[in-house]
């Protein structure tokens, strides 16, 4: 097989650990039954294995009762949950200009059929939000105030605590999607009400599969109704979770992968997941920053970025630089005659190098119209806990030789 180099963990981790696999083909081949159906063992065995997913996740995320986490297909799946079931005609609502089409595109549909109102807060240019802008947005039928964890473009963490601080009481809805299992995630500490997150990335499940937390004291209608398992004499939906929002079989499947990634990030500790990805993303900055005719975009610093890297071979500019075409946290350019396009760029370190990594706009337009990399977008180098500092060099070399080859 051929050894390419994985930089696309933004988009869903790989490899899997192996405990993640040994769960799943277990699941399949040992247990197989449908959890919270059937009265025997079996069922009762797949019961198990789901709540014990469930318990993984509260305890990652602070969560005392783990029947406030509801399991999803992905992270689109638990966000539209809370924006189609939770808002109320006439609610007002505020994002972030760094947001994921998976929040943009159904709070526009929201706006479109005038259900409700929409409000975007700034980022600069680094993707930082401005926390006193967004609370100036703050109107009397403000509702929920959502917010992107980590950027999927450039990485750029956002200060939750110091956004619960500044929006009070108003429900905060955290997309964690590029930070759930390799940043510490704390519910209560962080006032953060309702928590979506997908499994297939940094949780190291499989995909298919991801969830919402819930608050107490807040309630969300079903996207959808059906069987439970629960109070089946009933004809209408139960109200309790974690049945009221998940009907029909679930991917139990992915759930035991899902549960399986969780234990191996609980036996180690979120924080060594963290550690290790500051590592590579350190070293791939201070190897690439430079490298003349490469922009970097995003905090280019570790500590306020997951590990998720942002580049054009192009001639964007640092704002207020001598240039000034606008573009954002970039060093060490100079204006090039020609551009070499990012998706051209990302079929060279595939195709010359077995780099795999994600180039475009990645299903987040305005968070490129943010950094100013509309409409061609970036490349995105993505790390994750399995990559390596030898492989960091490798990247940079490539990234380097792809710059020189403009000069030629
Ligand atoms: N949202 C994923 C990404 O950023 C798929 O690539």
């Amino acid at each position: 097989m051929k050894r390419s180099i994985y930089l696309d963990n933004a988009a869903t981790s790989f490899p899997k650990p192996p405990e993640v696999i040994d769960a799943m083909v277990y699941f399949m081949k040992e247990v197989g039954a449908n959890p919270g159906r059937s009265g025997h063992y079996k069922s009762v065995e797949a019961g198990t294995i789901v709540e014990n997913a469930r318990k993984g996740l509260a305890t990652l995320f602070g969560i005392s009762d783990p029947k406030r986490i509801v399991f999803a297909m992905n992270v689109t799946e638990a966000l539209n949950t809370v924006l189609y079931g939770f808002l109320k005609q006439g609610d007002h609502v505020i994002t972030t200009s760094m947001e994921h089409n998976s929040v943009l595109r159904p709070l526009r549909h929201l706006e479109k059929i005038a259900f409700i109102s929409l409000s975007i807060a700034p980022c600069d240019g680094k993707g930082f939000l401005d926390i006193d802008k967004l609370a100036s947005l703050i109107q009397t039928n403000t509702a929920l105030i959502i917010i992107n964890h980590a950027s999927n473009v450039c990485g750029t963490i956002q200060d939750v605590r110091a956004v619960k601080e500044a929006i009070g009481d108003i429900p905060l809805l955290l997309d964690a999607a590029q930070t759930a299992g390799c940043f510490p995630i704390d519910v209560k500490a962080n006032g953060i009400d309702f928590l979506a997150f997908t499994g297939h990335k940094s949780l190291m499940g499989p995909q298919g599969t991801g969830g919402l937390y819930i608050r107490e004291g807040l309630s969300v209608q079903p996207l959808k109704r059906g069987g439970t398992g629960s109070i089946s004499e009933k004809e209408h939906q139960p109200d309790f979770l974690p049945d009221a929002l998940e009907s029909g079989t679930q991917n139990n499947v992915g759930i035991a992968g899902l549960g399986a990634g969780v234990d191996f990030i609980l036996k180690q500790g979120v924080d060594k997941f963290r550690e290790h990805e500051k590592t590579l993303t350190a070293a791939l900055l201070s190897q690439i920053r430079h490298v003349t005719g490469v922009t970097i975009y995003g905090p280019l610093n570790a500590d306020d970025q997951t590990a998720t890297i942002s580049i054009t071979f192009d001639s964007i500019l640092p704002p207020g630089s001598r240039y000034d075409y606008g573009g954002c946290g970039a060093v060490n350019l100079e204006v090039m005659e020609e551009d070499i396009y990012p998706a051209e760029a990302g079929n060279i370190l595939n195709a010359e190098y077995d780099i795999l990594v994600r180039a475009g706009l990645h299903c987040a337009p305005i968070a490129h119209r943010t950094l100013k990399t509309f409409p061609e977008g970036t490349i995105r180098i993505s790390m994750g806990y399995f990559n390596t500092l030898e492989e960091m060099e490798i990247a940079a070399k490539a990234i380097g030789r792809i710059a020189e080859r403009k000069h030629s």
